[in-house]
């Protein structure tokens, strides 16, 4: 668990907190995000990891309210249709959200949510879906990933990890670029070897790791 409290925005040091270490580590990590393609920008992001609990959402949440503090428009989507977290993390619902759009085929308006910050809002996961992974793939999947393209600088996707299910490789090939996020002292070093060539089955473009500390250091130099 979190050593930090039980405040529904808890975990999101970046808004709690903008002058620690750890939100300072964001902004790095948006500046390397933004370096690291610069004929094509990044526009889709992709997290995932090997295993649970690694930070995927945490560090995925964190940077997007980094970056819309950059005054980048910024969505961020709960693509994890198994264990979706966002909508607890920013403190709201997740009654309607991407499956919602999905499935009821709505051509209205998205169901996006304000979370507090200026620029950033919330696709939350909606109710979840029998067989996610088909749910990712489909072709009304990909027109909203276009449709998101279209409303925001920066769209941001949270995954399960790509050991275990297909999900996040699914998603992965329509991303512009995938962060995998490794939790320093607990992913194993094969793992990690393992989700790499996942990815790069898919040729997916994986244009960095994020080391996570969160179970090393807790309780004091967390979240770097
Ligand atoms: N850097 C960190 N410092 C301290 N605690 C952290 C850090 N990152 C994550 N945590 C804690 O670890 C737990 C798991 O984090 P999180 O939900 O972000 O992981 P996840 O990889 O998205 O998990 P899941 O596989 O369930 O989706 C949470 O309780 C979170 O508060
Ligand atoms: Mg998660």
């Amino acid at each position: 668990m979190a050593t930090n409290g039980s405040r529904p925005d808890s975990q999101l040091i970046a808004l709690r907190d903008p002058r620690s270490p750890a939100a300072e580590a964001y902004r790095t990590l948006r500046t390397n995000i933004q370096f690291s393609s610069l004929d094509k920008p990044i526009q889709t992001l992709l997290a995932t990891s090997t295993a649970p609990d690694e930070g995927k959402s945490t560090t995925l949440a964190n940077l997007a309210v980094t970056m819309a503090q950059a005054e980048q428009r910024v969505i961020l989507v709960d693509c994890d249709l198994r264990r979706p977290s966002l909508h607890g993390l920013f403190g709201v619902s997740n009654e309607q959200g991407l499956t919602s759009v999905i499935l009821e085929q709505d051509e209205r308006s998205l169901p996006l949510q304000e979370v507090g910050v200026p620029g950033l809002s919330l696709l939350a996961s909606g109710p979840l879906p029998p067989r996610p992974a088909d749910l990712l793939g489909s072709r009304r999947m990909e027109a909203l990933i276009a449709r998101l393209r279209g409303e925001a600088d920066v769209v941001l996707f949270d995954t399960p990890p790509v050991i275990a299910v297909t999900d996040a490789a699914v998603l992965a090939t329509r991303m512009d670029g995938v962060l995998l996020v490794l939790q320093a002292g607990k992913t194993r070093r094969d793992r990690a070897r393992e989700a790499r060539r996942l990815l790069e089955k898919v040729k997916a473009n994986i244009i960095g790791v994020v080391l996570n500390n969160a179970k090393l250091e807790a309780g004091y130099g967390y979240y770097q």
